[in-house]
């Protein structure tokens, strides 16, 4: 696997281009990040032309004609094409982004198609999210009770205390944001991430849960929550418009109160 830095990693070298049809006259052309593990050579940029007369809109469209039609050897993650499942998620020109809800149109001239950066890559478009996983599952992102529900219902929740689990339930686990974050980036080993602290809070404001106590010491750690330095690109490239760095604040809080 290559680790992918933001600027562009400078060995990544100039690959193949595929022209369009000659005929086509509404042409955008993708610069896209290839590597093939079972290849020695160093990553490459590829660059395609796609006809837009007979592609849909988004970037992801793009990428399943190129898969289609011209390269079926081009490798990333797609489900719903709708926005809900998180696994399209790559760098494009630049930001973290949802292929499947990102238009071409937003872009002028070439777009230039990352993997989501810094993480290890396993091939082309696909990042490994082992980590990413393996910190999310370390938060017990599940009900945790102490007591026995009310005999013969559920554990109910006020509308008041639903809404609070209500933005950060929203999240889709994409990774947009802490692959976003300088402070994940150069710490990903020890800091959990706005995306994971994040689901932190969505259990610790859930008024059915009676772990708190734990959670939170769990959390109290200079790396895992504190490496956090209110840098906002994790609000900020949010594509579903979710604030993990507000989450992080709030949690900092309850840290702060439980002193007291
Ligand atoms: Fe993706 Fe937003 Fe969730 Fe981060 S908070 S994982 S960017 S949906
Ligand atoms: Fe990173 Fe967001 Fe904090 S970008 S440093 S997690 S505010
Ligand atoms: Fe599911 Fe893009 S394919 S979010």
């Amino acid at each position: 696997m290559v680790q992918l830095t933001l600027p562009a990693n400078s060995k990544v070298r100039k690959g193949e281009t595929h022209r369009a049809a000659a005929a086509a006259g509404n042409v955008r052309r993708l610069l896209v990040y290839r590597y093939d593990p079972d290849n020695a050579d160093n990553p490459r940029m590829d660059s395609y032309e796609v006809d837009m007369d007979s592609c849909g809109p988004m970037v992801l469209d793009a990428l399943i004609k190129i898969k289609n039609e011209i390269d079926p050897g081009l490798s990333f993650r797609r489900s719903c094409r709708e926005g809900i499942c998180g696994s399209c998620a790559m760098n494009i020109d630049g930001t973290n982004e949802l292929a499947c809800m990102q238009a071409i149109d937003d872009f002028k001239g070439d777009i230039k198609v990352y993997p989501l950066p810094h993480l290890p890559v396993i091939k082309d478009l696909i990042p490994d999210m082992s980590n990413f996983y393996a910190q999310y599952a370390s938060i017990k992102p599940w009900l945790q009770s102490r007591t026995p529900p009310p005999p013969g219902r559920e554990r109910l929740q006020s509308k008041n205390d639903q809404e609070k689990i209500n933005e950060p339930s929203a999240c889709i686990l994409c990774a947009c944001c802490s692959t976003g974050c300088p402070s994940y980036w150069w710490n990903d080993d020890r800091f959990l991430g706005p995306a994971t602290l994040l689901q932190a809070y969505r259990w610790l404001v859930d008024s059915r849960d009676e772990a708190t106590g734990e959670r939170l010491d769990q959390l109290e750690d200079s790396f895992r929550l504190y490496r956090c330095h209110t840098i906002m690109n994790c609000t900020n490239t949010c594509p579903k418009g979710l604030n993990p760095a507000r989450a992080i604040a709030e949690i900092k809080k309850m840290m702060i109160e439980r002193r007291h």
